[in-house]
């Protein structure tokens, strides 16, 4: 898997094709965080949901994990252009499928953009092994492309689908090549979903499950 020749233009990228749309997407449950605790962001790459968090929530203790180092460094730089401090968080480079932090439990799970990389089967060993980190009564936020039903909407999703899987299979390394619907896996481990918000006509959406 390798972002890490994406890095320095993902930001950019981003801001040309979705502008804010993908932000909100991240942040639209950030305020269900409690004020203290431990917080995993898994797969979080240039650090958007890392220092919106951290504005919102300093007492929070957060845990960045990303396979890529340059999209750690890419974090790193926002958070300082952002005028936020390091201190309180701290940096994991891995892959999520076979590392992961140790020895911590976390009160929340952020994933932003990050399970829609995965294919099915590997969805099934990366979700119970991000779920064995959670407390009891611990949230995952999930920031996500998704499938509409049906219809028009449905069709306009999966042309989408199939641009942006072919763009990061090619430029970052995914193995996906279409997306998985992440709730049943998290619905079979005993998580229930709280809140969803939908953006875009149906095309993205913003999960809070609790466990
Ligand atoms: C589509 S990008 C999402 C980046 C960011 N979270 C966002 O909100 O836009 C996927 C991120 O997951 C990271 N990634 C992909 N596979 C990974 C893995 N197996 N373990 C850890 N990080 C991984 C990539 O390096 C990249 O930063």
């Amino acid at each position: 898997m390798d972002f890490d020749v994406l890095a320095k233009v993902y930001g950019g990228m981003e801001a040309l094709c979705a502008g804010r749309l993908m932000q909100r997407v991240r942040t639209a449950h950030l305020a269900a965080c409690p004020d203290h605790g431990r917080v995993l962001l898994a797969g979080e790459g240039h650090g958007r949901t890392l220092a919106a968090l951290r504005k919102l929530k300093p007492g929070l203790e957060l845990t960045y994990l990303d396979a890529s180092p340059a999209m750690q460094q890419a974090a790193r730089h926002h958070l300082a252009r952002q005028g936020l401090e390091e201190t309180g968080i701290t940096f994991h480079t891995g892959n999520a499928l076979t590392f992961l932090p140790e020895e911590t439990r976390y009160e929340v799970i952020i994933t932003p953009f990050f399970l829609d990389c995965f294919t099915e089967a590997e969805l099934r060993v990366l979700i119970p092994r991000l779920a064995a980190l959670a407390m009891p009564g611990a949230r995952w936020l999930i920031a996500d492309f998704q499938l509409p039903a049906g219809g028009w909407k449905r069709r306009r999703a999966r042309l989408i689908h199939a641009m942006l899987h072919a763009f990061f299979r090619k430029a970052g390394g995914i193995s996906a090549r279409s997306w998985t619907d992440p709730s049943p896996i998290l619905s079979g481990l005993g998580w229930r979903l709280e809140d969803r918000c939908q953006f875009s006509l149906e095309l993205l959406r913003s999960d809070r499950w609790v466990c």
